[in-house]
């Protein structure tokens, strides 16, 4: 998943952009699922330029609100309307800027009732020798999971997008992603039992490129990526596709014949 986040500047560019991805990702079919968030400006525009949903629509946020007097807010309803299928829940960026866990909990709530699928970020401001930062991956974790049911996880992706390696050349290795799965898939399990792991996906996301997508996907297990940055180049974001092909690839497993 491409999260453009306030890019690019106009709707001619996202147009742009995402024309670029679609030549670039040509008719193949692929097993990897791809999907873009822009800004929610240009989501109309650019579901009409996608009509057979190869390349998905998300929104990077959401309100859990109904509707009425809110001013400033998108419900899930609007965006859905205007073709979205994925919203993010709880992106560092929205945290920032004062969004709860509570907030995000009621956020993916409403998403998952409207039919969306929700993609999670969890992740530590930076990393101490003690190991703190799993406390904080696990409080966000247990907060936006709280009661939802087995079915309600079946919506559910959750990123682990570590603040410090977002958007700064700087990225978690892919033994500590690794490990970072685990860690997840433990909660999601101690909660949900063991068949809950497989129903869910886990990202990563923080300074994804083309040149690091490989070893990220290979020695640490995780299922994708939401990538900042370098889905604003189109040739990148189709690069780190790609390679997520080949891999996928690699690692199907034969068909047996009945
Ligand atoms: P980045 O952003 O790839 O630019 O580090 C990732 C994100 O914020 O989702």
């Amino acid at each position: 998943m491409g999260n453009w986040k306030m890019n690019p500047s106009t709707l001619g560019k996202a147009q742009k952009l995402f024309l670029d991805i679609r030549k670039g990702l040509g008719r193949r079919k692929t097993q990897v699922e791809i999907a873009v968030t822009p800004p929610t400006p240009f989501l109309s525009e650019l579901s009409r330029m996608s009509p057979s949903n190869r390349i998905h629509l998300g929104a990077q946020d959401v309100s859990h609100l109904d509707g009425g007097a809110h001013t400033g807010e998108v419900s899930v309803s609007m965006i859905k309307s205007v073709g979205a299928e994925y919203v993010i829940a709880g992106h560092s960026e929205r945290r920032a800027a004062g969004e709860s866990d509570e907030e995000i909990y009621k956020d993916i709530r409403a998403s998952i009732k409207a039919g969306l699928q929700v993609v999670v970020c969890v992740g530590e401001q930076h990393r101490d020798a003690h190991g703190n930062y799993f406390g904080v991956v696990e409080a966000q974790l247990r907060a936006a999971i709280d009661d939802l049911t087995l079915a309600d996880l079946k919506k559910i992706s959750i990123a682990y997008e570590p603040v410090w390696a977002i958007g700064t050349g700087e990225t978690a290795t892919p033994a500590d992603a690794e490990e970072m799965r685990l860690f997840i898939q433990k909660i999601i399990a101690d909660h949900f039992g063991r068949k809950a792991v497989d129903a869910m996906r886990i990202l990563y996301g923080g300074s994804v490129k083309k040149t690091n997508a490989a070893a990220l996907l290979t020695n640490s297990q995780i299922d994708g990526f939401l990538i900042g940055g370098a889905s604003l180049k189109a040739s990148e974001f189709v690069n780190i596709v790609n390679i997520a092909e080949q891999i996928t690839k690699k690692h199907a497993k034969p068909t047996t014949k009945r």
